[in-house]
């Protein structure tokens, strides 16, 4: 047995994303606007960290900033690479169905993968494993237009992680979907995580969805976009949508949206 006194003790985990001072002002026609400011965020590694806030409040601002789709006016991100330098850092997933009409699924599940290079086989190989996983192999050669929103959205999330990103971005991924749709959606993403253990962050309208998906639930506030506080949830996975029927899940709702229902109403004053 090893002597707890002088076996070292193992480095601290490094946060897989740092996020500090994140400032993003916009020159607009009728001058500046501060779209998040002063916004500080440590993400750990196979942590799943979920941004909710009043529309308008720069949770998209953020992620495309994290994305490197976007720029930051002052502060810093660090993404945290990977060992396998071929990996991408990130892969994003949008609300709309980000699918190209013209090729088949399949085409579009691979895409990403034929984008790194990787050879014909192989990328049709991940692609199907993964179409296989959410239930979609009968519709590898179907074009988008043939298939449903629900499903045009699967194959974007598939096409992300086929990917392999160090970290999953999501932004309102199942925001388009109707609410039967959402919830198979919502248990389809737990039951991927849990086989994939991804760093995601993700962002939504839905406080359910935030708490039931999350291991941190980040409440932003309105205009300008600060971080206002975090909640762990602490309730243990695996979880499916029936965790949001247990009463610590409703508490967690109460206490969250004490606070969150407080800035939604502060950010339409702004706007009235
Ligand atoms: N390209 C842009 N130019 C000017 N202002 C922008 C631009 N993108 C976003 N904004 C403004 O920044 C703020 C945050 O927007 P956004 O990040 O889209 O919020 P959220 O995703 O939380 O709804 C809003 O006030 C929005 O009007
Ligand atoms: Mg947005």
């Amino acid at each position: 047995m090893q002597d707890a006194v002088t076996t070292p003790k193992a480095p601290a985990a490094q946060p897989k994303i740092v996020s500090r001072n994140v400032t993003k002002i916009y020159s607009t026609l009728a001058g500046p606007v501060t779209a998040i400011d002063d916004f500080n965020l440590d993400v750990a590694e196979r942590e799943f960290v979920c941004i909710v806030g009043p529309s308008g409040c720069g949770k998209s601002t953020y992620l495309r900033i994290l994305a490197g789709l976007d720029t930051l006016s002052s502060g810093s991100i660090t993404v945290r690479p990977g060992v396998d330098p071929k990996k991408p850092l990130n892969s994003v997933v949008f609300q709309e169905y980000a699918v190209f009409p013209w090729k088949t699924v399949i085409e579009n599940v691979a895409f990403g993968l034929q984008m790194r290079g990787v050879g014909e086989a192989e990328r049709l190989a991940t692609a199907r494993h993964w179409l296989e996983r959410v239930g979609l192999s009968k519709f590898a050669n179907y074009y988008p237009s043939q298939i449903s929103g629900g499903m045009k959205q699967r194959v974007s999330i598939i096409r992300a992680l086929a990917n392999d990103p160090e970290v999953l971005l999501m932004d309102e991924p199942l925001g388009a979907l109707d609410a039967q749709t959402r919830i198979v959606l919502q248990d389809e993403l737990l039951r991927i995580w849990e086989e994939t253990h991804k760093t995601v962050v993700y962002i939504t309208h839905s406080l359910d969805e935030a708490i039931l998906l999350g291991d941190r639930v980040i409440v932003m506030s309105a205009h300008p976009g600060r971080l206002l506080e975090t909640f762990h949830v602490d309730i243990p996975r695996p979880r499916t949508v029936d965790t949001m029927n247990t009463p610590r899940f409703a508490e967690l709702r109460g206490e969250i949206w004490a606070l969150l229902g407080k800035e939604v109403t502060r950010a339409m004053e702004m706007q009235a």
